[in-house]
């Protein structure tokens, strides 16, 4: 069995590879893992490390978009996870060109080359940004995509080319959706590690506008379950949102982040809004629960806990990335 595993080395990736590698996944225990990342900004060999040493593991640096090199890497593979994207909403704004190459034209190098190769299984990881907004109750998988971002509209481009493929040439496709996450390895410009991080350095955090934006906080190793799920049981063709974590608003997280360091409200520096901010984001998981059995397993307080002690206890980790980001100017 051998696994090729896109954008390894980022923060969700990575968490994937680690679990795999070390047992978590029964169907993968004997796999080999080869993990193809391109190292932007938000990619580190660095989040492999625990691994590293685990001969089942191989490392390739190189595009998503390089039809040559992914052709090559795709002989032999029974699965594709692929979770290779540009990844943060705010650098969209600021420029969407690297997100159309790497999410779109990437995704549809690396559909083009799993069909010629005929893999058995792959496993597309999309985002509930791709919904929209939603004032009350929650998407279901059939619910329309109107995303508001240049980064959830280029995920909502690679969803349907995923989809094209497995209508226009059976390829066995399947995509998931889900809510926002977080935990270790996250690269310090989410909000998360990011006021983690300012606030262990006794520096303000950002608050966007009114802070009463609303997201679902589901840790990674939630997510990678849930999409060991469908690379295992999902039927080729169908989308799964994944989700089910902690509904709150930015304000409410916040006021957790500072309660968790110590810190106060005085700590909060008021920003002006995210152009195009999405309000809320809510999934309905009831399809992978019936289907799949997937539950949520690590509650909120106790993920978030053990992720603040992550941080400070991985400064060695997180501090030449926070340099890496404020470099780019973005
Ligand atoms: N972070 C979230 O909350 C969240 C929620 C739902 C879905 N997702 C999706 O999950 C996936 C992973 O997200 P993440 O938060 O781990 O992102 P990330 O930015 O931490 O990691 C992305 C990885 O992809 C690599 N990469 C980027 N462009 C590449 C290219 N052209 N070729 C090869 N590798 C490339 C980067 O080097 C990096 O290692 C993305 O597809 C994202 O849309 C993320």
């Amino acid at each position: 069995m051998r696994v090729l595993v896109t954008g390894g080395a980022g923060f969700i990736g990575s968490h994937y590879v680690r679990q795999a590698l070390t047992g978590a996944y029964p169907s993968l225990r004997d796999a080999e893992v080869v993990v193809l990342d391109k190292l932007t900004y938000a990619g580190s060999e660095s989040n492999l490390v625990p691994v590293a040493a685990e001969e089942r593991l191989r490392f390739v640096r190189g595009d998503i978009c390089d039809g040559a090199l992914v052709g090559e890497l795709m002989a032999g593979v029974d699965l594709v996870v692929h979770f290779a994207a540009e990844s943060h909403v705010d650098r969209s704004i600021l420029g969407s060109a690297d997100f159309v190459l790497t999410n779109v034209l990437g995704t549809q190098t690396l559909l083009q080359a799993a069909h010629d190769a005929g893999v058995g299984k792959f496993v597309h990881v999309s985002t509930d940004e791709v919904y929209g907004s939603i004032e009350s109750g929650s998407w279901s998988e059939d619910h329309v995509l109107e995303p508001n971002s240049p980064y959830s509209a280029s995920k909502a481009s690679s969803d349907l080319l995923a989809r094209s493929f497995h209508r226009t040439y059976g390829l066995p496709v399947c995509v998931t959706r889900c809510s926002n996450n977080y935990g270790p390895y996250q690269f310090p410009e989410k909000v998360i590690p990011l006021f983690v991080t300012n606030l262990l350095d006794g520096k303000p955090v950002p608050l966007y506008g009114d802070g009463l934006n609303v997201r679902d906080w589901l840790h990674v190793d939630d997510h990678c379950h849930g999409i060991q799920l469908v690379a295992d049981r999902g039927r080729p063709g169908e989308i799964y949102n994944i989700g089910g974590g902690t509904e709150l608003t930015n304000r409410e997280l916040t006021e957790r982040l500072l309660a968790a360091v110590g810190a106060g409200w005085e700590m909060v520096e008021p920003v002006e809004d995210r152009k195009g901010h999405d309000r809320r984001y809510s999934v309905d998981i009831g399809k992978i629960r019936t289907e799949l059995g997937y539950e949520p397993r690590i509650d909120f307080e106790t993920g978030l806990a053990d992720t603040v002690r992550w941080y400070s206890q991985n400064r060695a980790w997180w501090e030449p990335l926070k340099g890496r980001a404020t470099l780019t100017g973005r």
